[in-house]
């Protein structure tokens, strides 16, 4: 039998992908970084994140048309909330809160557990300050060896570390692969 609840919690009973961290630099140098639940990819090479027009991410994102989307992994969740509960421009030293590594060719900030990065540019103005719909082309896409497999292009079963946010600081983790 279904039970109906309140349509307010449709996004809730969707959450499918991953949680994500979007990090960004501003025009004046000053490196930020988000938790994001509202993403999926929208082609191949083109990956969509829901950002709210007043984060200092969309500003920075407005200033500089780059971005860097990554997967943080359990051993990130505390950093994520950080990330996710203080606004860039209301602390300039929020990155001080948690540990990072940097990235291949943008050299931006990423959380150091983090499974794979992306390094995108932002591939449609118009609709991301209209909507707040980011769709980020991605430059390149990096992976850690030890969780990918050639073969099948695709993360090696029991490598599924990847969080999910369920409500608050609630998350879930180890999906399994069935066949
Ligand atoms: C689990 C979690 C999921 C979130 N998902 C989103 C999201 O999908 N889109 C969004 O705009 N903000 C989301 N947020 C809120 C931002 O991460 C938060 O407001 C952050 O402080 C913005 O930082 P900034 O102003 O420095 O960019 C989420 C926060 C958490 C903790």
């Amino acid at each position: 039998m279904f039970k109906k609840i309140d349509n307010s919690f449709a996004y809730s009973v969707l959450a499918g992908g991953p949680i994500i961290n979007i990090f960004t630099i501003g025009k004046d140098g000053i490196e930020d970084g988000m938790t994001a639940a509202w993403s999926c990819p929208f082609d191949p090479d083109v990956l969509l994140v829901v950002i709210d027009k007043t984060h200092t991410t969309a500003k920075n994102i407005r200033e500089t048309k780059k971005l860097v989307i990554a997967l943080p992994t359990k051993e990130g969740i505390e950093d994520s909330l950080k990330l996710g509960s203080i606004h860039g421009r209301d602390d300039q030293n929020k990155l001080n809160k948690v540990k990072l590594e940097r990235t291949e060719n943008f050299n931006y900030p990423i959380l150091k557990s983090s499974i794979a990065y992306f390094e995108c540019e932002l591939a449609d103005e118009n609709l991301f300050e209209d909507k707040g719909i980011c769709l980020a082309k991605v430059q390149h896409v990096y992976v850690q060896e030890q969780y990918w497999d050639d073969k099948e292009q695709a993360f090696v079963p029991g490598c599924f570390n990847t969080i999910h946010h369920v409500a608050g600081s609630k998350f879930s983790f180890g999906g399994t692969v069935v066949e």
